[in-house]
């Protein structure tokens, strides 16, 4: 079933001038790109977009590390796009991630991981909502 998913090329994806090649890495993967922009988040935007982690350790570095810099949001559409891409961007810890995986190729460590993935279908829909409108995804 198609699906559509939300990724985030992270702050260290963009001070490394890995976009493109990540964006290529999708495409190649079968995402079609639906909607995308840049953004710098806001403190508030990102405490709200990771507050499922709020009571984590990780969560003042996290909100911290996502809004050092501006962020590329996209909305992707594929085939089981939301397990898809979480394969495909492999694990969390770029140190550990997968050989092939994104976040293996063009992260660094568990924080500085290269790109974000929607966990699950009602994730996904949350989290295309907050950066896009129904018309943007038209
Ligand atoms: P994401 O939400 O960004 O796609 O990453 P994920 O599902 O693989 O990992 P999650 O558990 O949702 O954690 C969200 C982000 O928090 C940072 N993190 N730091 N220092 C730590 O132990 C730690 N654990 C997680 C990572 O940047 C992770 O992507
Ligand atoms: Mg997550």
């Amino acid at each position: 079933m198609k699906q559509r998913t939300l990724t985030i090329l992270k702050p260290d994806t963009v001070t490394h001038h890995n976009c493109g090649a990540v964006i290529a890495r999708l495409e190649q993967e079968g995402f079609e790109i639906r909607a995308a922009r840049m953004v710098w988040l806001s403190k508030e935007q990102a405490e709200v977009f990771y507050a499922v982690h709020k009571d984590k350790p990780f969560y003042r570095p996290l909100v911290e590390f996502m809004t050092s810099g501006p962020v590329w949001v996209l909305a992707l559409e594929r085939e089981d796009a939301i397990e898809y891409l979480r394969k495909v961007m492999g694990a969390t810890d770029s140190a550990k991630a997968a050989p092939g995986t994104i976040r293996q190729q063009f992260g660094t460590n568990i924080e500085r991981n290269a790109i974000h993935g929607s966990d699950s279908p009602d994730n996904a829909r949350t989290e295309l909502a907050f950066f896009f409108s129904t018309s943007d995804l038209a």
